[in-house]
């Protein structure tokens, strides 16, 4: 709960004088409470973007943009690099503490005993036309496994809320690998109940009938972290999704199926494709990094350097900082004749040095890294969008509970400024002119 401070906003509008609380958070943002302005004054606020609105109070992920702060549940993301897995980190940011080593193997042993789909659910995957993006896939199939477990609709507490969301964190992997197979018109592999999570699913991806994935602990360990860093990241547009379909009573799997369908989106998930495709233009159009750099400081050009600047960060993003560290330590062992990926790192280099980006404070994001290591390990560029998916699940399941524990029963709902025709009557059609 955020604190009452003892300041006051005073609003003048028409004459008249209004009081409106301020309220403070943990970490000392503040607040105007607008609760009741609408009422006191018949105006409602404009804020396209929601840039300075605040939709909800939440306990699970602290940002600070100006110092390149990430905390889940109040532990600095730096100290995720080594050692836990991305299930230790999705239950913290669901339950809200570290798992005990009970939990955790409760945890563990449940997304292992999930992982299968429902046979039926399989033949759903033969529907989709071979060439289907795997976003839309996801989002259908999510929505699909409702109807599977229709007594996961309602959920009455907390016991039946963590085996729905341990099925959905299990089971996304599974939908996301049959995707790929299927657009590869590969047959399906079945989990592996001995395999842990990150490899489960990279075997479900590369396995075939006849010969086993072996995964390297490099590629293990590079695709925990992208998972850990990607898992939350507070309002974002496909929480704030999530919550906002949440908030109609929709179930959980339709509410997150609602946040794949965000995510989606080239401004947000997709970030890190239009990274590849940058590498790919230069390669194909036999253009040099430099000139690629020079292209993007001009501002006629209308092109920009992919993968570099954040809204949000104007200090080093922290998730990219991490993954650079990787990528550093991968890419030679990797892939070091990749060329997609030397341009990516004569790019980094160039644009790290150049005045023009250290003045507007542009480094590379979570997005230029995540994309370079996704194609080190394999991932084929349409799946990209796919695991930052799979990644940011724990955080959509936490903000969707959060919300129905604290805000039931208040639905999500914003005004507008409406500006279009003002009254006039309808003209039967045979008395319309062309
Ligand atoms: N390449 C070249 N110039 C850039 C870039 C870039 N990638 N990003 C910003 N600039 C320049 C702008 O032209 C502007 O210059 P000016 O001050 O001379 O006019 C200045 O830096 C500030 O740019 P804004 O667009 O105002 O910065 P904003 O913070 O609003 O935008 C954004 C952030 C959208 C991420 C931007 O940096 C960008 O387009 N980056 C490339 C796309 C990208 O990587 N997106 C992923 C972001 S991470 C995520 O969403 C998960």
């Amino acid at each position: 709960m955020s604190a009452v401070s003892p300041d006051q906003a005073t609003l003048i509008l028409g004459g008249n004088e209004y009081q409106f609380p301020v309220t403070e958070g943990s970490e000392g943002e503040r607040a105007i409470d607008i609760g009741d302005l609408r009422a006191k004054t018949g105006h409602i606020t404009l804020d396209p973007g929601y840039g300075n609105t605040g939709s909800c109070e939440s306990a699970i992920t602290f940002i600070d943009g100006e110092q390149g702060i990430l905390r889940y549940r109040g532990i600095p993301i730096e100290q995720f690099a080594s050692s836990p897995t991305f299930t230790e980190v999705a239950w913290l940011l669901i339950s809200g503490k570290l798992p005990t080593p009970s939990e955790y193997a409760v945890f563990s042993e449940d997304l292992t005993r999930y992982s299968f789909l429902d046979e039926g659910m399989k033949h759903q995957f033969e529907g989709f036309p071979r060439a289907a993006p795997p976003m839309a896939i996801l989002s259908a199939m999510i929505n699909s496994l409702s109807c599977f477990h229709p007594e996961l609709h309602e959920l009455e507490d907390e016991t039946q809320f963590n085996h729905a969301a341990a099925r959905l964190i299990s089971k996304i992997r599974t939908i996301a690998a049959y995707a790929f197979r299927h657009s590869r018109g590969l047959p399906y592999i079945y989990p592996d109940p001995a395999l842990r999570y990150v490899p489960n699913f990279l075997h479900m991806m590369f396995s075939q009938p006849y010969r086993q994935y072996v995964c390297p602990q490099m590629v293990r360990d590079a695709l925990n972290l992208i998972l850990i860093l990607h898992a939350d990241h507070e309002q974002n547009c496909s929480t704030s999704t999530v919550r906002m379909v949440g908030s109609s009573g929709a179930n959980l799997f339709a509410s997150c199926a609602s946040g794949v369908c965000a995510l989606w989106g080239p401004l947000h998930g997709g970030a890190n494709v239009e990274v590849l495709n940058m590498l790919h233009q230069i390669h194909d159009g036999n253009i040099t990094p430099e000139e690629y750099v020079r292209l993007a400081k001009d501002k006629d050009s209308k092109v920009r350097l992919m993968g570099f600047g954040h809204r949000v960060y104007k200090n080093f993003d922290p998730r990219a900082k991490m993954l650079g560290a990787i990528a550093e330590k991968l890419l030679p062992q990797l892939s070091a004749n990749d060329p997609l990926l030397n341009i990516a790192r004569r790019l980094e280099e160039i644009a790290l040095s150049d005045p023009y980006f250290i003045e507007r404070k542009l480094y590379p994001n979570v997005d230029f890294y995540s994309g370079i290591l996704l194609r080190a390990i394999g991932i084929p560029t349409n799946m990209f969008t796919v695991i930052f998916a799979i990644g940011r699940l724990p955080g959509w399941i936490a903000h969707w509970w959060e919300q129905n524990r604290t805000m039931a029963n208040k639905i999500a709902r914003p005004r507008q400024i409406y500006t279009g025709e003002t009254h006039r009557d309808y003209i039967p059609m045979d008395q319309r002119s062309e």
